[in-house]
């Protein structure tokens, strides 16, 4: 191995995953990942550089909302080539940065370059997480150029290195990320649930597409340190899971919804108490959430949930879209079963 090239943790996993497998095939390879969002929520590290989580979590996949990449080998180029959404990205942009430092891992030598253009099929403002399903594709691109053939669960720890989130997007479907208890990682993946639920559907409410005041590391590094809730959080995660499972198995859109809100809640209110607080919801944020409270109470089976932003994200089933759509006229809806042989060809 060229020593130019930084060692890390990180590296050394991606380098084991890799071994003895590399086999550079010219020309290109390309994938699709599904993004996902976390019913029980993925929130503090317990290592930062291999991004490894404190507590489990569990999520479902965006069905046709997700990321393409296409990687090939770039030769003798003086630094990788890094294009999004059909933009070419001068090298010192922030998301040209981060991947060219994920793509450090797997460089045979220092001097390699990459080609890698990627494209995400979703709004860039609805909050949906686009790095979650932009490392899943990027890693299976980088299985198929190498020809590393690996496994659903390596694709996954190898995602996990870009973005812990991008662990789930590996499969598609309902998928528990293990937080393992390693510490190299190896038994930190994303396994699929064996569950399908054609019926569920998830809904986009966009109140901002304003960049987000912290981001999901830095505000885990400090609601972790500060939060004089996050030491409930572990058992709360290790509880709601257990009930997610079951409400999935059982097609309990009662339980499921009320466990991932009350999961969500749990994780904001953890983030509210931090010192200094950790503030993501805004004003429409609050009507957008009181509006599901007020169908709930008229009868309509819909839940919420939200992540590190202030968009909630709607949990319902085919039925009820109908009457959602004359409350949240924009909505966007998600059918995360829609296309799963697609995404699993
Ligand atoms: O994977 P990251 O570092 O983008 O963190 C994701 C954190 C949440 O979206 C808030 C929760 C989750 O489980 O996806």
């Amino acid at each position: 191995m060229n020593r130019a090239v930084p060692e890390s943790a990180a590296r050394r996993c991606a380098q084991e995953l890799a071994r003895g497998r590399v086999a550079v095939v010219p020309g290109s390879a390309r994938a699709t990942c599904a993004a996902n969002i976390a019913l029980v929520k993925y929130w503090g590290k317990r290592d930062e550089t291999l991004n490894l989580p404190v507590a489990p979590s569990l999520s479902v996949s965006t069905g046709t909302w997700g990321s393409t990449a296409e990687i090939a080998v770039l030769p003798d180029a003086a630094g990788d080539k890094i294009s999004l959404n059909g933009k070419q990205l001068p090298a010192e942009s922030p998301f040209a940065v981060r991947l060219s430092r994920f793509l450090d891992l797997f460089r045979p030598d220092a001097r390699f370059r990459f080609s890698v253009e990627t494209a995400n099929a979703m709004p860039t403002a609805a909050g949906f997480a686009s790095s979650a399903s932009g490392f899943a594709a990027v890693v299976v691109a980088l299985d198929g150029l190498f020809g590393w053939g690996l496994r659903a669960r390596e694709l996954s720890i190898l995602a996990r290195l870009g973005s812990g989130s991008a662990s789930r997007s590996i499969e598609p479907g309902f998928v528990e990320w293990r937080a393992g208890k390693r510490s190299d990682g190896m038994d930190s993946f994303g396994v699929r649930l064996d569950a399908e639920w054609p019926g569920f559907r998830l809904g986009a409410v966009v109140v901002s597409g304003a960049e987000k005041p912290m981001g999901s590391r830095a505000a885990m590094r400090h609601c972790k340190a500060t939060s004089p809730f996050y030491g409930a959080w572990p058992p709360t995660v290790e509880k709601d899971l257990r009930t997610v499972r079951r409400a999935i198995c059982a097609r309990d859109m009662e339980l499921l919804g009320a466990t991932a809100e009350a999961n969500a809640l749990a994780m904001h209110a953890l983030m509210l108490a931090s010192r200094p607080s950790v503030f993501y919801p805004l004003p429409e944020t609050l009507a957008a959430i009181r509006r599901v409270q007020e169908l709930r109470a008229g009868g309509v089976p819909v839940w919420f949930t939200m992540d590190a932003g202030p968009n909630p994200k709607l949990l319902f089933e085919a039925g009820t879209e109908r009457k959602l759509r004359t409350v949240f006229p924009k909505l966007e809806v998600l059918a995360p079963f829609d296309d799963l042989s697609q995404a699993r060809a």
